[in-house]
């Protein structure tokens, strides 16, 4: 890999972050693939087109791309070697020759200048040091005139799956859940923000719309305890504190999450941003 300027998020997305989304990414994708739809239909991408897939992951969404632009191609773009090579033996499993990867920070990563048509992200832009900086990087790499589509987390209270962690705070030290700012989950929660960063980095045009979707989040309340647990957040929260204190903490957030029990699954909501723009 090139520059990496985001060494943090390089570290965790190659340490137990990336191991945990490669493990589970089918799992991830059944929480996350309600934002699909209005994804792809914001980022309106034609046949012939050339997308760009921004912290692409185990690469969902850049399969989707490439099936929607069977005489151009999809790029995903990601840090992470663990979830990178899941993507590769997804696209090749599914026999789709318009699809690569590339390896690299998107804040740094050689965009400019090549042209893409479309640049879209699932939950892959919340994690920059220097947010402006990179979707400048990002915008540079699009032809005058490109569009760009982007899901972004909206806040804690939103979020069904936060807000279930979140009744455990007299057992774990939830502190400082939902702050904005610093690179991660929350860090393009206000809208406001969004704009500020999106103009600073020379985006025209640029819209955001509230989106919601339900996420598949396990069969039964046990399993997805046991992935949000084994999740990062849930793994950051039970490392600070004993083994008796964890283990009454995932009794109760078993009994937080029958309340979202439904039809054979636990199905939780979850709200993000929708993010549209243009380089003019
Ligand atoms: C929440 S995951 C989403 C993954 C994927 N888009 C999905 O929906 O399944 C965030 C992704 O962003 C990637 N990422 C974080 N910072 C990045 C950066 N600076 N450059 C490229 N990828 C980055 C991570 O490696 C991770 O794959």
């Amino acid at each position: 890999m090139q520059n990496v300027v985001n060494t943090e998020q390089e570290q965790a997305w190659n340490g137990d972050e990336g191991a945990h989304w490669a493990r589970h990414q089918e799992r991830w994708d059944a929480v996350n693939e309600g934002f699909d739809e209005p994804l792809l239909a914001a980022a309106a991408i034609l046949a012939d087109d050339t997308v760009l897939d921004i912290g692409c992951g185990a690469g969902a969404t850049t399969r989707l791309a490439a099936r929607c632009a069977p005489g151009g191609r999809a790029t995903g773009l990601d840090l992470s070697a663990p979830m990178l090579e899941r993507a590769r033996a997804s696209a090749r499993a599914e026999n789709l020759g318009n699809v690569d990867f590339e390896r690299g920070d998107a804040q740094v990563h050689p965009l400019e200048g090549r042209a893409f048509d479309v640049a879209i992200s699932r939950f892959g832009v919340m994690f920059f040091a220097d947010p402006v900086a990179a979707f400048a990087n990002i915008r540079a790499g699009l032809r005058p005139g490109g569009r760009a589509a982007f899901v972004v987390a909206a806040a804690a209270e939103d979020n069904e799956w936060l807000q279930a962690l979140a009744r455990l705070r007299g057992l774990l030290p939830l502190g400082g859940f939902g702050v904005t700012g610093g690179p991660g989950m929350f860090s393009l929660a206000d809208p406001g923000r969004v704009h500020e960063v999106l103009a600073g980095a020379g985006f025209g045009g640029v819209a955001v719309e509230r989106v919601e979707a339900d996420g598949r989040w396990g069969s039964d309340a046990e399993d997805a305890t046991a992935f949000l647990m084994g999740s990062g957040p849930g793994r950051h929260l039970l490392a600070q504190v004993d083994e008796a204190t964890g283990q009454r903490a995932r009794r109760e957030l078993v009994d937080v999450l029958r309340a979202y029990e439904r039809d054979g699954a636990v199905r939780m909501r979850s709200t993000a941003w929708l993010v549209t723009g243009v380089h003019p």
